[in-house]
């Protein structure tokens, strides 16, 4: 496995790679809209983003994506048909794909979601709060 096509030309190639890390405070500080998840990374077909949220959102399901949820800052209740689950910072949920749920956040809340690219902030819920195409940071 030596040859360019083998394990040691791909290392190589992928040392070319200027790769940075994401400060998730700098990206933060860049925006200030509720409600308009910003992609700040791909991750093969799914992608992290941040968004900010602040008060009630409308309820609606992915039928095709699972979503996390983890919060940076502040407090977020996920409310599902049947209760609801309270998020701080450092803890996440992941709302499988088809479970209907409402984020609710309580002041100013920053999260860091990570689901598919094909991920629509309203899902089957579409309407006013629907982002089409999300800005990157
Ligand atoms: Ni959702």
């Amino acid at each position: 496995m030596g040859g360019p096509g083998g394990a040691r030309g791909l290392r190589a190639s992928m040392a070319r790679v200027v790769l940075q890390k994401v400060v998730l405070a700098q990206k933060l500080a860049q925006f200030s809209e509720r409600w308009s998840p910003k992609v700040v990374g791909d991750v093969g077909d799914f992608q992290v983003k941040l968004a900010k949220l602040e008060g009630e959102f409308i309820w609606h399901a992915h039928p095709a994506e699972d979503e996390l949820f983890l919060v940076i800052a502040g407090r977020l209740t996920i409310e599902l048909r049947d209760g609801a689950v309270e998020l701080l910072p450092g803890e996440f949920l992941i709302v499988p794909r088809g479970v209907e749920h409402r984020p609710v956040a309580h002041g100013e809340c920053s999260v860091l979601l990570f689901e598919p690219a094909s991920t629509l902030n309203t899902g089957d819920a579409r309407g006013a709060r629907t982002v089409e195409r999300l800005e990157r940071l």
